[in-house]
């Protein structure tokens, strides 16, 4: 019996591609190779599903190359590797991985802020260089968390979850800006405000960022935003690369113009601009928010759910655009 052809464009955990063969005959990637677009192209041109990770474009190009396409599974919630537009004009379904690590990331979130915050990669640094030689009333005295205002821009489900542990675990006053001011009842149980964005960047202590990448989410944070913070502030990205200006904001924390930033994600990233790498108050993380293996391990469960599910019974769990699916 010919059976669906599948390809997991990277490695991933063994026992999910040990589910993915009780159904398709899958050509995996145990060696994790980095496949260009055109090698990704050419393995997809007798394929029916891919199983992407979030770094593999899917646009135009790639898939006019490949005629039996119907579904590229993410695993990760953002989807900003698809051309979702040119994925539904060629009637491909794009699938996400939302919700299953909701509370991985916020912890993730609210750990890079207290990191940052309170200057714990910086000062471990300087001990492990062996510069602690005495005690000083203001060796990496930093801002405190607990009591202050907390902003956030992006108020999905992560951005709820940092708002519930900031003002629930710390007291924190939480503001929030976002496409569409939420539900009475749900901004209640976050214990969060709707402001614009203006006031949020002038009254926030600490600004994390939580939205989705989209060409009009470019550079929500740039020289002019910068300029409107505390110089007291930190600001957190574990949204995508190119929400914030990087180069703009290495300047502003070369020039001190914010007190300090925590980075998980980056333009270009693994690229990382070099000016950042040259300033000591900026905690940096190889976009790692997601990572702890329970959560990777429900994330590719449920990519590998929507290809099983829409490929073998019709019915992807977490569709991108339904519409290709009439
Ligand atoms: C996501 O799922 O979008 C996170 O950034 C992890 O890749």
């Amino acid at each position: 019996m010919n059976r669906p052809r599948i390809l997991v464009a990277r490695a991933i955990f063994p026992e999910v591609i040990e589910r993915l063969q009780q159904h398709f005959d899958v050509e995996s990637n145990p060696e994790d190779v980095l496949w260009s677009k055109t090698q990704i192209t050419e393995k997809l041109r007798d394929k029916v599903g891919v199983f992407t990770t979030g770094g593999e474009r899917i646009d135009a190009e790639v898939l006019a190359g490949c005629p039996h396409l119907k579904i590229c599974a993410n695993m990760a919630v953002g989807y900003n590797n698809f051309d979702l537009d040119a994925m539904t004009a060629a009637r491909v379904l794009g699938t996400n991985a939302p919700d299953v690590l909701t509370e991985t990331t916020a912890d993730f979130g609210f750990a890079l802020l207290m990191a940052t915050a309170r200057r714990i990669s910086e000062s471990e640094h300087f001990l492990r260089a062996g510069h602690w030689t005495r005690w000083s009333y203001d060796m990496f005295a930093g801002a405190d968390v607990h009591g202050s205002t907390l902003g956030i821009i992006g108020m999905g489900r992560i951005g709820q979850g940092i708002a519930r542990r900031g003002a629930l675990g710390f007291g924190m006053k939480v503001v929030y800006h976002n496409r569409s001011r939420l539900d009475a009842a749900i901004e209640g149980e976050c214990k969060a405000s709707y402001v614009s964005k203006e006031e949020l960047l002038k009254t926030a202590d600490h600004v994390v960022l939580v939205v989705p990448y989209s060409a009009a989410s470019h550079h929500t944070i740039g020289a002019a935003e910068l300029a409107l913070m505390k110089s007291t502030a930190t600001l957190i990205n574990i949204a995508r690369g190119g929400i914030v200006d990087d180069a703009a904001l290495a300047k502003a924390l070369h020039e001190k113009r914010i007190a300090a930033a925590g980075l998980d994600v980056f333009e270009g990233e693994p690229k990382v601009h070099p000016d950042l790498l040259t300033v000591p108050n900026v905690v940096l993380t190889p976009h790692i928010a997601s990572a702890t293996l329970p959560t990777r391990l429900a994330m590719a469960n449920l990519a590998a759910d929507n290809l099983i599910g829409f490929l073998v019974n019709g019915k992807p769990l977490t569709p991108l655009n339904p519409e290709v699916l009439g």
